[in-house]
């Protein structure tokens, strides 16, 4: 067991990679906080787990939430650990046609909530002395821009770049903050994608899932479960020499 007796807040950890993670913890010795803003499905994903899970209800855009759901595990558990910053929402569309609602609500979630949610963690890691691991959930659409999904692609490459800052200031307080940067995950945000590139590919449900999985050079999606191992070497002993580093988790998709 890696994580024996560590403590883990899982942002977004209701379901898809998030839930995934938060298993593994839990299998790997931990206790984990299923922190997200639906909070009946985080309750789900925390009751296969008994007092080894529990469910937060938190929406990372709102600091007073963050404030409270941090609080809470650490009046609970004495400290957090782990943080996985994996909450985030996608959007997508033509140049001309985003709105200024999608952009705010993008950048919202997956860059403000994801840095203060970061900050907020990191103060009591700091106060408490005994270092910790952070780790953002990036993407592939942080490597690079994609016609039809500027926003949600910059806010990813906003998640790589708060990676590197964070982690060169942190690591004096022996925190280490990495970055996981999955490719193509059959999760139910893909559903959602798909039906946004049905729409402006003017393409059938299901078909550009299907593409995109074939594309990958380990020859499919990737599982939520396939991003678990990452996730415990960069919580663990193991990676405390890795420092400000996103790591791509993707098949093989992207090479640097
Ligand atoms: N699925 C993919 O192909 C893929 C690829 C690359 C990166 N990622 C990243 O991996 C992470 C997990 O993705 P997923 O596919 O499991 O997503 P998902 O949509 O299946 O799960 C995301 C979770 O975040 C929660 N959430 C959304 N807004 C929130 C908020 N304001 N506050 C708290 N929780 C909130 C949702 O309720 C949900 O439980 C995300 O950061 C995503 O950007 C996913």
């Amino acid at each position: 067991m890696k994580l024996k007796d560590k403590v883990a807040l899982v942002t977004g950890g209701a379901r898809g990679i998030g839930a995934a993670i938060v298993d593994r913890y839990v299998a790997e010795g931990a206790q984990a906080a299923v922190a997200d803003i639906s909070f009946a499905h985080a309750r789900e994903t925390a009751t296969r787990h008994g007092d080894k899970a529990f469910a937060v209800a938190l929406d990372v855009t709102k600091t007073a939430s963050i404030e409270a759901a941090v609080e809470s595990v650490v009046q609970r558990w004495g400290g957090v650990d782990i943080l996985v910053n994996n909450a985030a929402i996608f959007d997508m569309g033509p140049i001309v046609e985003v709105t200024e609602a999608s952009y705010d609500r993008v950048f919202a979630v997956n860059v403000k909530g994801l840095f203060f949610t970061l900050q907020a963690v990191a103060k009591r890691m700091i106060a408490r002395g005994q270092g910790g691991k952070i780790i953002n959930m990036a993407s592939q659409a942080g490597r690079r821009g994609e016609a039809l999904v500027s926003i949600y692609c910059a806010s990813k490459a906003a998640v790589i770049s708060l990676t590197q800052s964070a982690g060169l200031d942190l690591i004096k307080h022996r925190i280490n903050v990495n970055g996981i940067a999955p490719g193509v995950v059959d999760t139910p945000m893909w559903n959602e994608v798909d039906a946004l590139f049905a729409k402006y590919e003017r393409r059938p449900i299901g078909e550009k899932k299907r593409l995109v999985g074939e594309a990958v050079p380990f020859g499919r999606m990737g599982l939520p479960e396939d991003h678990t191992g990452a996730a415990v070497f960069l919580a663990s002993a193991d990676s405390d020499y890795v420092v400000a580093q996103t790591l791509n988790v993707d098949g093989g998709n992207w090479m640097s």
